[in-house]
Parts: C-alpha cells; structure tokens; sequence
C-alpha cells in the first residue's frame, strides 16, 4: 500500500533528523530532539516523496535526505516562529524558547537551518538554489508579516504575499524538487510546483483560520495569536480596521476581539479563498499523469481543507 509505503519513509525521515541533530553540545541536541520528537504532521516530506514517486521516480532512498531537508527547514522556522510569536506551546509541547529561553531558541533554530546544508549538499547546485531561493522567501515573508504587523495595516494583497512567501514557497520547492529527482519532465515538474504552491496557499489559509476557530487542544498550538500581533487571513479581510488591536494585550479583549471577527463573516471568506486555492491545486493535478501517488496529492487537498490540527 502506498500510504503504508509514505508512512515508512516518514519513519525513515524522523530517524535522519534525529542522527543529523547529534553534537557534543548536549543542549542543541536536547531542544533539537525535543521539537522533533514533538510530533508533527510531516506534511511537506509526504508532499516530497508523493512528488517524487508521482514523477515516476523508483529509487526512493535517494529521496528521503531531501525530504528531510524540507522538513528540517520547517522545523527551524517553527522554533524561531515561536520566538517571534510568543507562543508558549508547540505540537502539544512546551515550546523551545518558553523551556530553554530565548537565546538558545534563537541558536536552535540557527543549528537546525546550519544543518540544512549537510542534508542538502549530496543533491548539487540545482536542487541546493530551488531550496536557498524557498528559505530567502521564508525571511522575506515573515518580515513582511512583522512590518505590517507593526504598521496596524494588513489588506489581501499584503496577505497573499506573506502566505505565498512564508508557507506556500517550501511547499513549492519541495514537490518540484520531488517531481525533478524522479525524472519529471518539465511540464510534470511545473505541475507539481502549482499544485504544492496553490495547497500551501490554502493550507496557510486554513491554519489562520484555525488560529480564529480552532480547538487549541487539538491543535498542540495557542489560538488567538494572529489576533494579538494582526496576522492572518481574517485579519486581512478589512485592513486591521481596529485601532484597539495595537494595544490589545490581555486574555479578555483577546477573547471578544475572536468572538467579533468570528461574527463578521470574515472566516468564511477566508475558507472561501481556500477553496479557490484548493480547485487551482485540483487543476494543476490534472496535468500529472494518474498513479496512486497523485491520487493521494489529490486527497491532501481534502485534508488541509478539512483539517482541525
Ligand atoms: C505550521 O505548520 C506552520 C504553518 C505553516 C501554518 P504545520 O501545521 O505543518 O506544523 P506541524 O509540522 O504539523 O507541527
Ligand atoms: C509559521 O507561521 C511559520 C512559517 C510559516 C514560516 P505561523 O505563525 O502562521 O504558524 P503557527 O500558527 O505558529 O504554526
Ligand atoms: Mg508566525
Ligand atoms: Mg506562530
């Protein structure tokens, strides 16, 4: 089966970033193993080797360095994201930065993005530019976020940059490099870049609205975050049209801050939104040849809609 198949090299992937993390310096590898271990969807890995086997690719342990790759980037900006947000909890954990601080958070997530490099090295110029290119537009879109967070004004075009540079770009990056080593031709492999860029889009979307109606326990995660700094889809829907967001800062304004937004509308339009991402997702799709693995990229687009976690 290949979902038993996908789970295996998901396994084989926890097992690389476990071994890539070792180092005399037990602190790094202490916070290191402890946001790996944490758990994790491990969606993007899955979205590499989907590719990578959609593509046509057989030899699947070439892959599974790079898969790594993509969720080590991942895993960096989660703990630095952490810092950034002040979010105590992560995957049901304690964060890195809430148990070690932030100085060491900050160098946890430094050594993790330092390690990309050893995962990547083996896979030559073209794969290691597609991935430097993926982390730049991380940065970019995380300080696009903090600037217009900073500013108070946040309108759907700011929005969709962030998102597409923050989440959808790694997204991207991993399906074309995926689809690229199994020998994709070039029409499959820009397929593959706009199914992932427009599922990362929606998957984006969905997580900001979660952070709006989610279950925090379910999610291993705080909501009501985007709420607090300006962030987000729902917050994209009118501007930042209160002033009072600035300087909310305790639970309660939090609270009816949600309960407003949660009554306006405002998610609904956001789910909307992803659900055009998602048939863009479904259309890119239809360019793949059919195999088991794009039926089961088709069936992640159900997932992200549908996900509570
Ligand atoms: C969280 O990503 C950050 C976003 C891009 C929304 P995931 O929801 O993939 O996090 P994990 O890896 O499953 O914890
Ligand atoms: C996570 O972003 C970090 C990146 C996508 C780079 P968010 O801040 O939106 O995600 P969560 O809700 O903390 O997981
Ligand atoms: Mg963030
Ligand atoms: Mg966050």
């Amino acid at each position: 089966m290949l979902q038993e198949r996908v789970d295996d090299l998901v396994g084989e992937v926890d097992q690389k970033l476990r071994n890539i993390v070792l180092t005399d310096i037990d602190l790094l590898e202490e916070a290191s193993h402890h946001i790996i271990d944490s758990g994790g969807k491990r969606v993007r890995p899955r979205l590499v080797f989907l590719s990578y086997l959609a593509a046509g690719g057989e030899n699947v342990d070439d892959i599974v360095a790079l898969a790594s790759a993509v969720e080590l980037v991942h895993t960096a900006t989660l703990v630095h994201d952490d810092i950034n947000d002040h979010s105590l909890t992560r995957r049901g954990q304690i964060s890195v930065h809430a148990r070690w601080g932030r100085t060491f958070a900050l160098l946890t997530g430094d050594y993790l993005f330092t390690k990309v490099y050893e995962l990547m090295a083996p896979y030559g110029s073209e794969y290691n530019i597609i991935m430097a290119d993926a982390c730049v537009k991380l940065v970019e879109g995380e300080t696009q976020q903090a600037a217009a967070a900073k500013a108070g004004s946040l309108d759907q075009e700011t929005y969709r940059s962030i998102i597409g540079r923050k989440t959808a770009s790694l997204f991207e990056a991993g399906a074309r490099m995926g689809a690229m080593l199994g020998n994709g031709n070039a029409v499959l492999v820009e397929a593959m870049g706009n199914y992932a860029y427009n599922l990362g889009l929606a998957f984006q979307i969905v997580d900001d609205v979660l952070d709006i109606v989610g279950d925090p326990e379910a999610m291993g995660k705080p909501v009501g975050s985007d709420v607090l700094q300006g962030t987000g889809a729902v917050m994209a829907q009118n501007g930042r049209k209160d002033a009072d967001i600035g300087v909310v800062s305790e639970a309660d304004p939090i609270k009816k801050l949600m309960n407003q937004i949660r009554e306006s509308g405002a998610v609904d339009i956001a789910l909307a939104q992803a659900d055009e991402r998602a048939n863009r997702a479904r259309q890119a799709l239809q360019q793949v040849p059919a195999s088991p693995a794009r039926d089961q990229l088709e069936s992640l687009i159900d997932l992200v809609l549908a996900r509570e976690q």
